[in-house]
């Protein structure tokens, strides 16, 4: 299979945030993100910080609340709205997970949907469902570019999502739904999982399982997009799907890391310059 250049997709996608930052600041409008990280999730540090030097390349400022991982939800909710008042704050960013004592759903509620370059509150779910303009969630916004950026045609396609989170794998198959594909979400309880997979034109795999997928599972000419990202026994990073087991089939593969979690990352950018060129 053949690599998708996610990075060379990310850096154009971010050079066009990078330009549109510029005619913000030319009109007086210093766009910016706020973003908040409870606790000390080592990963979540890591997304944290590559957010953070996003938004220094695009020219978009950015500012970071650290909480301690005791804090509570009402304290939380009320950094929330701290920002959703400040008129200087174009995006606010809550970074998952969160400690087990505060309600990540009330919390993403909490957030201004005007705000929400996360695109996970219900107004922009419920936009993104019946296709209004809206936050579109940036890990299945990337995935879609990604497909266009390969060339892999969608309409009328057989896709298949593996994964049903409300971060990637529902929105995943609403979006390449409204691409017109034919879209099979397959979870924890499907039966014959690997037959469903193996017939997709479009393979999405954003289960969290260290290389699930295998040469088995895959169809000779798909498109593989890999969502996943887990630490492997061997203590490298691998994605959801065995890339190696794939090498010699036909059609395109996306790398991790350097893969979707970089489009995840620009596609923040995109919704972030977004935000402010409403919210001036
Ligand atoms: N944790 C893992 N992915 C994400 C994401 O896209 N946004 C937020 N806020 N938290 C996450």
């Amino acid at each position: 299979m053949e690599r998708i250049d996610a990075k060379a997709l990310a850096a154009r996608i971010k050079a066009d945030a990078a330009r549109q930052a510029e005619e913000l600041r030319r009109q007086g409008v210093v766009p910016k993100l706020s973003v908040i990280l409870v606790g000390e999730d080592p990963a979540s540090e890591v997304y944290v910080r590559g957010k953070q030097r996003d938004c220094a390349e695009c020219g978009i400022e950015s500012e970071l609340l650290r909480l301690p991982a005791d804090t509570s939800e009402a304290a939380l909710l009320a950094e929330i709205a701290r920002r959703n008042a400040d008129s200087g704050v174009h995006g606010i960013l809550v970074q998952l997970p969160l400690p087990p004592q505060i309600d990540e759903q009330r919390v993403i509620e909490a957030i201004s949907p005007e705000k929400d370059v996360d695109g996970f509150t219900p107004i922009n779910v419920g936009r993104m469902l019946i296709g209004e303009d809206c936050f579109l969630p940036c890990t299945p916004a990337g995935c879609i570019e990604l497909l266009r950026a390969s060339g892999t045609p969608i309409a009328g396609k057989r896709a298949v999502v593996l994964g049903r989170s409300n971060i990637v794998g529902k929105p995943m198959a609403l979006l390449l739904l409204r691409e017109n594909a034919t879209v099979t979400v397959c979870h924890s309880k499907t039966e014959n999982l690997a037959k469903i997979a193996s017939e997709a034109d479009i393979l999405v795999a954003a289960i969290g399982r260290d290389r699930f997928v295998g040469a088995g599972m895959v169809k000779d000419g798909a498109t593989v997009i890999d969502v996943g990202i887990n630490r492997g026994p061997d203590g490298k990073l691998h994605g959801d799907v065995d890339e190696a087991a794939l090498a010699t089939k036909a059609g395109w593969i996306t790398p991790v890391p350097g893969g979707v979690g970089l489009m995840t990352r620009a596609m923040l950018m995109v919704n972030t310059i977004k935000a402010a060129q409403k919210g001036r």
